[in-house]
């Protein structure tokens, strides 16, 4: 990992903390999320916080997050200026295919295939499109985070441009592809190490990663940890 540690805070919630000290927290889902480990305490300083699209389950700390760690909100357009609109100071809006540099971390907005509407007392909101980040980190690995998808084969270019060698994807079945269809995604980005995210959060989301083990080859790396044990 050269130095990189990247910590599973339950269902979709990941901390990747670089070797230089930048701090990333993927899809703040914390004081709702029945998996979050309760004991767990956040870097003072998370420099940004990845949002791979607008449902609840993915955003709903984000506003407290950012202000209270002094965070910059990286997100699809849409979604970026809907938590300005809710009070988040520091935002970068991106879209599909591009790539911002966040300290020595290229963060490359990749497709999924999701819904992604936020919604709040007001209604439905449109949010863009669902998305997954590929994260290039200078002198250390490159991560994949899926988001919340359905597997496609495009995720054959995933592998094809940037090579991941973490991938963190969904396995829970019912509002994403499960164990059966996330061992043929993981044949296709062909990482080293498997995160598996989304699953035994609520009880539709019942993949679990023993089932995605029995369907991969043995030189694939699973983690199997509890939420908040760094890999
Ligand atoms: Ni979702
Ligand atoms: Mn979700």
């Amino acid at each position: 990992m050269k130095g990189t540690r990247i910590t599973w805070l339950g269902h979709a919630t990941v901390l990747v903390e670089t070797a230089k000290g930048t701090n990333i927290l993927i899809d703040p889902f914390i004081a709702q999320n029945p998996k979050y480990p309760k004991t767990f305490v956040l870097p003072a300083k998370i420099d940004y916080i990845l949002l791979t699209h607008g449902h609840g389950d993915h955003i709903a700390d984000t506003v407290d997050v950012a202000a209270g760690h002094g965070s910059t909100v990286v997100a699809i357009y849409e979604l970026a200026a809907y938590v300005g609109g809710k009070g988040v100071a520091n935002t970068i809006g991106m879209n599909l295919g591009g790539t911002v540099q966040l300290g020595e971390v290229a963060a490359t907005m990749v497709e999924a295939k999701h819904s992604a509407a936020a919604q709040d007392d007001q209604g439905t909101h449109y949010v863009g499109v669902a998305a997954g980040f590929v994260l290039t980190i200078g002198d250390g690995p490159v991560l994949y985070h899926a988001g919340d998808t359905a597997v496609f084969s495009d995720m054959n270019l995933i592998r094809e441009l940037y090579h991941p060698e973490v991938a963190m994807v969904p396995i829970g079945g019912h509002y994403t592809m499960g164990p059966r269809e996330a061992a043929l995604a993981v044949s296709y980005l062909k990482p080293e190490v498997v995160l598996p995210l989304h699953f035994g959060t609520f009880p539709p989301l019942k993949g679990t990663p023993q089932e995605l083990i029995a369907l991969l080859d043995s030189s694939v790396f699973v983690f199997q940890g509890n939420p908040g044990e760094a890999i």
